[in-house]
Parts: structure tokens; C-alpha cells; sequence
């Protein structure tokens, strides 16, 4: 990561509370000033997809690319990097952006591509991450920041939050006490990224 301005792009697919809580702390932190670096743009694949407005009345750049008008992966992602290209990004933020990502993506933003997944990585990678993790008795759960590489939901750990799995939680009550914690470690490993840079 070099170069005086960083620009992050940050990309959702629905409520973008991890991008609100990235957008927020970018301010009171002052990363502007300490990194050089600002939330560029906020894309999604969904145009209804809550925080592309809320990113639009903070005055960030939005774009929303719906994956289903695209004849193949392949294009869309072809797409959605002509989209994230125009803002030069140091870093691209997956925050809650649910698609699988072709190889061509990842190799193309190597090093500079990050993830939140909510699990405990390497386990549950993949879907309904909470539920499996009551069904299998687990008594922690909790959501891994890593760098992402073509296999789905690997790539280095860069920080975990970790939370108890209370007696007759729900998937939801769960993926609740999860996210409150998200909301604290993305924005605090990115800092570590910038900080590092
Ligand atoms: C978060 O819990 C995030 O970890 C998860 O989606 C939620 C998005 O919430 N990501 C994945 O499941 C990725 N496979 P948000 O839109 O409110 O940030």
C-alpha cells in the first residue's frame, strides 16, 4: 500500500453496518490525516441495498452493479473492477458483499483485498455460519477480518472477535452479539493495514 492518498473502496450487499462503522471511524480517527486515506466509494451489487444510501448522505461516491443483468460471473467481475478502478483503491473492503469472486478479481486486487466472515475461521466458512455453530454445541463463536484468496473464506487471519454462545441463543440473537463486535474489529484491523502501509 503506497502512495499518498489511499483510497478505500468498500463493497456491500445489503444493511452495510460494517461500512458505517469503517465510514465513522475513519472520521473520529482521523485517517485522512494520519494515512492519507478515505472511504472513496461504496459499491454494491444490489441497488435497493440499505447502505448505498446511507453512503450517498455521508457525500461518498456510490455505485451499485446488479449481478443478475450479467451473462456470467466473469463479466460482472469484470465490471465491478472497471467500477472499483476509477478510484485507484489501496484497499478493497468486502463488508457483507455476498458474491464468490472469480479468481481474475482476487489475482487483480492481490494484497490489497480484505474480508469480515462471521466465524470463527477456518471453521464454517460459508453460509448460515451461526446456526452451524449451535448446531455443533460450540460454546464460542465470533468473526474473522482475513485477506482473501481465490478459496472461498481462507487467506491470512488478520484479527478475530470472539463471543459465548449463550444456553436457547438463535441464529439471530447470535449473529447480533456477533456483529456488535464486527462493527469494533474491522475498522481497528484496517487501521492496523493503513497504520503498517
Ligand atoms: C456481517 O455479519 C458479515 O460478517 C457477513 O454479513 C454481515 C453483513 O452485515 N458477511 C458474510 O457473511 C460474508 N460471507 P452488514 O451489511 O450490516 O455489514
Amino acid at each position: 500500500m503506497s502512495g499518498v492518498n489511499k483510497n478505500i473502496v468498500i463493497l456491500i450487499s445489503g444493511s452495510g453496518s460494517n461500512m458505517a462503522a469503517i465510514v465513522e471511524t475513519a472520521q473520529a480517527h482521523r485517517w485522512q490525516d494520519r494515512f492519507g486515506a478515505r472511504v472513496a466509494a461504496v459499491i454494491s451489487n444490489r441497488d435497493a441495498a440499505q447502505g448505498l444510501a446511507w453512503a450517498k448522505a455521508q457525500g461518498i461516491a456510490t455505485a451499485a452493479l446488479d449481478h443478475t443483468t450479467f451473462e456470467s460471473r466473469d463479466a460482472f467481475d469484470a465490471a465491478l473492477m472497471a467500477a472499483i478502478d476509477v478510484h485507484t483503491p489501496a484497499l478493497v473492503v468486502l463488508a457483507g458483499f455476498m458474491r464468490i469472486l472469480t479468481p481474475a478479481f482476487v489475482q487483480h486486487y492481490a494484497g490489497r483485498l480484505v474480508n469480515i466472515h462471521p466465524s470463527l475461521l477456518p471453521a464454517f466458512a460459508g453460509l448460515k455460519t451461526h446456526q452451524r455453530a449451535i448446531d455443533m454445541g460450540c460454546r464460542f463463536a465470533g468473526a474473522t477480518v482475513h485477506r482473501v484468496t481465490s478459496e472461498l473464506d481462507h487467506g491470512e487471519i488478520l484479527d478475530q472477535a470472539v463471543v459465548p454462545v449463550l444456553p436457547g441463543d438463535t441464529a439471530e440473537a447470535l449473529a447480533a452479539r456477533v456483529l456488535s463486535q464486527e462493527h469494533l474489529m474491522y475498522p481497528r484491523a484496517l487501521e492496523r493495514l493503513l497504520a503498517q502501509a
